[in-house]
């Protein structure tokens, strides 16, 4: 569900893009693949459904916890560590009286610039969320203070916050191998979601 129709950086020189938007650009395919399976497994159709979501995100927000409390990136991202949601996704499977489920999948090992990659993906699904947000309303009754903690908009909205945090991911200084690990990164965490996504929901 990316905006292809404002991509005029497909006419530009993949080398020019900002980080965001290379890393937008080069994984739209792979967050629309994410999406749609997101959605095939209909994770606001039923209670159960919602708490195997909750626990598909505890998987994937653990470990991107490390990256939001990196002291490096956080003297160079204002206020990083405040927008983890590792532990907001813990209340909300408490909330629902459950609790985190153990996968068989090994988790990966990040290192390097890939961590940027793994950040761009997490923060970024924030984006997308104004949706699941409104099913968890909608559908079952949920919301910012019980049970869809972590899907609700950060106080400055979700578009401005977006932005700024783009601004701020577009400050870092990297070499071409490290956008390139970056990118790597964007898409392990893709293709990792998409793995627990089939794990949790015994898709075959
Ligand atoms: C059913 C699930 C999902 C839906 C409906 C959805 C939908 C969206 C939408 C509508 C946007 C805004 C696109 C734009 O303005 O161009 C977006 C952005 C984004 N989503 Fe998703 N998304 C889903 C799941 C995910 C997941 C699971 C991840 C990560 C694991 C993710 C990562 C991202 C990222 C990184 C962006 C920012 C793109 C950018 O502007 O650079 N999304 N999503």
């Amino acid at each position: 569900m990316f905006n292809h129709t404002n991509c005029d950086e497909k006419n530009e020189n993949l080398d020019n893009l900002t980080l965001a938007k290379f890393l937008k650009y080069n994984c739209q395919t792979t967050h629309d693949s994410v999406d749609n399976l997101v959605m095939s497994v209909k994770p606001f159709d039923t209670p159960e459904n919602y708490i195997r979501f909750l626990q598909l995100q505890a998987i994937f927000h653990k470990i991107v916890d490390d990256i939001y409390k990196n002291p490096n990136l956080n003297q160079k991202i204002e206020g990083l560590s405040e927008l983890a949601r590792y532990d907001s996704v813990i209340q909300d499977l408490q909330d629902l009286n459950t609790s985190e489920k153990a996968i068989k999948t090994p988790l990966p090992q990040l290192s390097g610039a890939e961590i940027l990659g793994w950040l761009y993906c997490a923060e970024g699904s924030n984006v997308g969320a104004a949706f699941l947000f409104k099913d968890a309303q909608n559908k079952l009754g949920l919301g910012a203070e019980y049970g869809a903690r972590h899907l609700a908009p950060h106080a400055d909205g979700r578009g401005k916050h977006w932005r700024d945090f783009v601004a701020q991911l577009n400050t870092l200084s990297l070499t071409e191998e490290e956008r390139t690990a970056a990118l790597k990164g964007a898409l392990d965490a893709f293709a990792f979601y998409k793995i627990i996504v089939r794990e949790i929901f015994e898709l075959k």
